[in-house]
């Protein structure tokens, strides 16, 4: 029998990542996450990963073992240890079973002065720490009413990226997120996001050659809700979802985990 070919699609596995961003307690992210596991928490066919404040890891840990939703951090320091105040190492998520780091948020570009050059400091940190980097880019209204949007996301992913090596970069996930859209209710219409995604895909191509473009997860963030994801998932370069306000409640995460199966 023949094997049938499998399309781009399929090569990869939708992925929901839940940014809690500043929310949640220890226990309430603990209690959030049973609500979670307990509808999705042995789904294999869609990636799940919950990124909660540090001082929310150790409790959702617990509550996430033996379960296939993985942990995502929010943020790390590109260094190893040493006398930087109040920040977190790689080692220290490893530390706690963290496999995912969200890195380059607008929110970290734009109130914490995290430049490109920073971010890719991390990146690279994060895949020497066998961490998988939830890589943000995206454009501000004045950029994409400027015109800017493909030059600003090209400016961010290279500069990102530099450095990367082809045999890591499948451990990358880009997510598209345009800053407009975060936390506004504005979500970006489905042929200017798929526009975005097919356009880093070009830069991942132009980078790493097809074959390795074509596994990279990119995930779209910016007021992603039950409503709007399935239309979203089902562009052909659109693989899942970084999901900040429907991630703080436990049945819109579930809906969007469930429209990332159905979109598979
Ligand atoms: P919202 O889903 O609240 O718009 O946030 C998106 C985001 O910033 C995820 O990282």
């Amino acid at each position: 029998m023949s094997t049938p070919t499998q399309s781009p699609i399929q090569i990869r596995r939708k992925l929901i990542a839940g940014n809690w961003k500043m929310n949640k307690t220890a226990a309430d992210g603990a209690a959030l996450t049973k609500e979670i596991v307990e509808q999705v928490g042995r789904e294999t066919a869609v990636d799940t990963v919950v990124c909660p404040p540090f001082t929310a890891l150790e409790s959702v840990r617990h509550v996430l073992e033996g379960q296939a939703v993985k942990l995502g951090a929010q943020n790390m320091h590109a260094e190893k240890n040493g006398a930087f105040t109040g920040e977190i190492s790689a080692e220290m998520l490893r530390a706690h079973y963290v496999t995912h780091v969200i890195l380059g948020h607008s929110e970290r570009r734009q109130y914490f002065g995290e430049t490109d050059a920073l971010v890719n400091k991390k990146v690279l940190a994060a895949l020497a720490n066998e961490l998988r980097p939830i890589l943000c880019v995206g454009e501000t209204l004045a950029e994409r009413e400027g015109g800017k949007t493909l030059e600003v996301v090209k400016t961010q992913t290279e500069a990102a990226l530099a450095g990367v090596k082809p045999e890591q970069i499948t451990s990358v996930i880009i997510a598209y997120e345009p800053v407009w859209a975060i936390g506004t209710g504005k979500v970006a219409t489905t042929a200017q996001a798929q526009e975005v995604h097919a356009f880093i895909r070009s830069l991942l191509t132009a980078l790493y050659g097809a074959a390795l473009a074509q596994k990279v997860r990119i995930l779209y963030g910016g007021s992603m809700k039950p409503a709007n994801a399935p239309e979203l998932l089902a562009q052909p370069d659109i693989d899942g979802g970084l999901i900040g306000g429907a991630s703080l409640e436990a049945k819109s995460f579930v809906d969007l985990v469930k429209a990332a199966m159905a979109a598979s």
